[in-house]
């Protein structure tokens, strides 16, 4: 087939239209060439009678014919012309607005999709935007952030090659020293720079736990309440979940049966999330003791240990013996920033490769400029003097926290636990602590409701509020507005 005269080919072009001219002829022949009116074959006018009857100048007109030749619409025949290629497959009208546009049903789900896809529905009217505001749990004092030596030290790395190429999955050899040292030293934790992997946050190494350990239907114990997001990591591999008692001290380890089929235990015994109990070092001692005779993993997440106020924070679990049923995770989303994602874990030594070979699967290597960063960061003392100011930032802002309840909530709202961190986890009585959580992000205030880290029926009502973002102002207006939102009666 051959267009010769102009009548055929007569798309109405307008420079008025918000599309260049050059994107609507492109839209227009690909039209035709889609329903079939110009198929396979099908030669086109030379691309200067086209420029005249169109008005456009003949440089639109070859730019849509080259962009359409490489995406293999076009093709050119040396002194015969422009044709739609005749490779091409035909796709009529039919199939395209017909058959396929009225398949309203994508193809199917995972189970683990389904599940996914039926929550995301349920929460979606709880969806506002309060990533980040003041009180947001977990976010730390960006502000204190040591922004100078942090660039100080990019610098130096950001012209080296050896940073942009391929490296090991299971992490930055330097920044794993580093990490040994430093975890030897301040966690107690017994390992080589073999044994850790840098993750992508906590979070990615709680999901290869998952992979890894879990099968289908698996018993998982979970402190209750605990954190959300290690639930649904073992979720993924749709392990059965038991809640586990959770005492002032964190676990209720006495209240551990004598007999169990449990695979694993997920715990943050040093400052059990979210109420803030710390496990004795009697208690993490019987614990292990019960894991090592039940044949069950402990994964220890010791995700903010580092902002104990008063005296260190007890040695983890993993360093207890010289072979533990451990794997400890740990994260650098509080101590520097949640945007890096960085975190690590701790392996014994066998499962090094397995753990490393599952994280290329799931998500290859980790961005290397940050992890040398990081590296050097530690390795050079900053990261240490970092957290003592952090520690008594966040110490102040905790005092400060105590005062404002006690002044503005005493009636009101009961601190649970007298323990450190980032944030306070209050027991409020109020109607619905989802709705309270609501009304205080419309405010400009984020928190998370406490009955929303439990097992369902959730045990307490109340709020979890991270101060450790706030800066003074903030935290007196917060708990006033919160005040006022707990007196509303509707709430
Ligand atoms: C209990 C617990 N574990 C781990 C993390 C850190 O996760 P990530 O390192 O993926 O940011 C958090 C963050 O809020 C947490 O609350």
């Amino acid at each position: 087939m051959e267009i010769n005269t102009l009548n055929d080919f007569n798309p109405v072009l307008s420079a008025k239209k918000e599309q260049t001219l050059q994107f609507q002829f492109n839209q227009y022949l690909l039209k035709k060439i889609e329903n079939g009116s110009l198929p396979p074959g099908t030669k086109l006018p030379p691309s200067r009678l086209i420029a005249l009857d169109l008005g456009i100048s003949r440089n639109t007109v070859t730019h849509v014919f080259d962009q359409l030749k490489a995406e293999g619409y076009l093709t050119s025949k040396k002194g015969s012309g422009i044709f739609i290629n005749p490779a091409l497959p035909m796709i009529t009208e039919r199939l395209l607005k017909g058959a396929w546009a009225a398949k309203t049903q994508l193809p199917g789900l995972s189970t683990y999709g389904k599940n996914l896809k039926e929550a995301s529905l349920e929460s979606s009217h709880l969806i506002i935007d309060k990533k980040n505001l003041p009180f947001t749990p977990g976010v730390p004092d960006h502000r204190a952030f040591p922004e100078k030596i942090w660039t100080r030290i990019q610098r130096r790395h950001t012209d080296r090659n050896a940073l942009k190429g391929y490296d090991n999955s299971q992490g930055y050899l330097p920044l794993r020293k580093a990490l040994t040292d430093y975890l030897r030293l301040s966690r107690g934790v017994i390992c080589n720079e073999d044994q850790i992997i840098i993750t992508q946050g906590a979070q990615q190494a709680i999901t290869l736990c998952a992979l890894l350990l879990l099968d289908q239907k698996d018993v998982v114990l979970m402190e209750n309440p605990g954190y959300t997001n290690a639930r649904h990591a073992f979720l993924t591999k749709q392990a059965e979940l038991q809640p586990l008692e959770i005492s002032t001290n964190g676990i209720n380890v006495e209240s551990l049966p004598d007999r169990t089929n449990a695979k694993l235990m997920y715990t943050t015994p040093t400052h059990q999330y979210p109420l803030g109990g710390i496990l004795s070092a009697s208690q993490r001692l019987k614990l292990l003791d019960w894991a090592a005779t039940h044949n069950v993993w402990i994964i220890e997440d010791d995700y903010d240990s580092e902002f104990h106020f008063h005296g260190k924070p007890l040695a983890s679990i993993q360093g207890m013996a010289k072979r533990t049923p451990v794997i400890y995770i740990g994260s650098f989303s509080k101590t520097l920033y949640p945007a890096l994602r960085i975190g690590y874990m701790v392996v014994p030594k066998e499962l090094t490769g397995t753990f490393t070979e599952a994280k290329t699967h799931l998500s290859g290597e980790s961005p290397l400029l940050p992890q040398a960063i990081v590296a050097d960061f530690i390795s050079e003392g900053h990261f240490i003097r970092h957290l003592r100011k952090m520690r008594l930032l966040y110490q102040e802002k905790w005092d400060h926290m105590q005062f404002l309840v006690k002044q503005n909530l005493a009636s009101l709202a009961t601190p649970i636990a007298e323990s450190a961190g980032m944030h306070l986890a209050l027991r409020i009585d109020t109607k619905s602590d989802v709705h309270l959580q609501t009304a205080f992000a419309k405010l400009g205030f984020g928190s998370t409701a406490l009955s929303s880290y439990y097992f369902e029926p959730p045990v307490e009502k109340g709020l979890v509020l991270g101060f450790a973002c706030t800066h003074y102002q903030e935290r007196e207006s917060g708990i006033v507005a919160l005040r006022k939102l707990i007196l509303n009666k509707n709430l």
